[in-house]
């Protein structure tokens, strides 16, 4: 019964974002969700995603009936192509199947829990230290044992690959090991090809299984990883998000993707997962939500979109990227005491400035400034009109 029930502690991110709101101050800037922001730092919504709504809202046959269980076809099919190419063996070999999802979060959730019934181990699952807060809470939930690999290097402030493979080899032969297929984040640090070279055969090596999380595909570099260790030969799967690409937020737009090993049976098998994922889906969500879907499969179906979508990317990662030299270069001028090279070494919507704990309060109590504990900034948060404060904000605290 409820008396039984202890409180829970407030979500971190969504607390900080509650807290900025709240905050009277008119100087108060705001570096803690991941979602992207105009200059004005206002949300963004895409000048193709308006086109597609536009087009989908004016359709006189629009209807609000329900999708099938796996969503809709439009978007699966497209979703499928954007993450492993068009000519992937996997499609043609009719080895993946593609459910739509509530976001990335429903994707990782929907892996999380078949991995959790149908992985006749149960492996513990790996997670990158650190990841995306909302890994450890979502495959706890779905009952599997987590572990931690290194990842960020305190000290150069770029990838520990050496922590990292050490901690793969040393995990028990077939463990599931959760990888950020770009711009990960909080740290904004990828592995270079050569370095997911290494990773891939080290995973083969120890019978690993891939478990891909995408959500800042066309921000940073694209779904290379995974079309690398498909090539490789791996049975895998792939949480995408749609959220921060088309910035369909609130729409909660994804998809989750199995992909078996090729070989004789790889096409049934996969069918026979596929029909598994979609017991697990109507048990829990019946089916996917349909708006977001639309607009997402519209703009990926439609080569004129298609490219007007690229070109909206460009202009989001454009800005972050202006953004991240125009901080590093600020703070350079100041000689504020640390190095801040990483912060144009890293990439995608995050970067992770190495600001202490201390730090990162002095900044929201003092400047009003509102980022992650952990010292991850979203870099979208950023503007023309903020960044020289923060520059002095960050300089006076560090200084502290
Ligand atoms: C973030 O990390 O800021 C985003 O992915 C938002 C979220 O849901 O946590």
């Amino acid at each position: 019964t409820a008396s039984t029930v202890a409180a829970a502690p407030e979500d971190p991110l969504f607390g900080l974002m509650k807290a900025y709101r709240e905050d009277p101050s008119d100087k108060k800037v705001d570096l803690g969700i991941g979602a992207y922001r105009d200059n004005n730092a206002k949300p963004w919504v895409l000048p193709v995603v308006k086109k597609a709504d536009d087009a989908i809202h004016n359709d006189p046959n629009l209807n609000h009936e329900y999708l099938s269980i796996g969503g809709l076809p439009d978007l699966t099919a497209a979703a499928q192509k954007l993450i492993v190419g068009a000519d992937s063996p996997a499609i043609k070999e009719k080895r993946i199947c593609t459910l739509q999802t509530i976001s990335g979060t429903g994707a990782v959730h929907l892996g999380g829990l078949f991995l959790s019934k149908f992985h006749p181990q149960k492996p513990t699952i790996y997670l990158s230290n650190p990841t995306w807060a909302n890994h450890n809470q979502i495959f706890s939930n779905v009952g599997l044992k987590i572990a931690q690999y290194p990842y960020f290097s305190a000290k150069t402030k770029g990838l520990d690959f050496d922590g990292m493979l050490s901690a793969l080899r040393a995990a028990p032969n077939g463990s599931i090991i959760l990888l950020h297929a770009c711009a990960h984040n909080p740290t904004g640090v990828d592995p270079t090809e050569d370095q997911w070279r290494q990773i891939a055969t080290l995973m083969r090596e120890r019978a690993h299984f891939p478990f891909f999380d995408t959500a800042y595909q066309g921000f940073a570099s694209d779904a290379w990883a995974i079309r690398y260790f498909i090539e490789q030969g791996f049975e895998l799967c792939v949480a995408q998000s749609f959220a921060k690409n088309f910035g369909l937020y609130g729409e909660r737009t994804g998809a989750f993707h199995f992909v078996s090993a090729g070989g004789a049976d790889a096409s049934a098998a996969n069918a026979n997962v596929a029909s598994q994922l979609a017991i697990l889906q109507r048990s829990e969500i019946s089916n996917p939500p349909a708006y977001g879907a639309r607009i997402a499969a519209k703009v990926l179906n439609d080569p004129q979109l298609f490219k007007e979508w690229e070109d909206d990317l460009r202009t989001m990662s454009g800005r972050i990227l202006e953004m991240r030299s125009g901080l590093r270069e600020r703070l350079e001028k100041r000689g504020t005491p640390g190095s801040w090279e990483h912060i144009t070494s890293q990439i995608g919507m995050f970067s992770f400035t190495g600001l202490t704990e201390t730090q990162v309060k002095a900044l929201r109590d003092k400047w009003h400034v509102y980022m992650t504990k952990n010292g991850r900034i979203s870099m979208a948060g950023l503007n023309t009109n903020n960044i020289d404060y923060f520059a002095e904000a960050v300089d006076s605290v560090v200084r502290e």
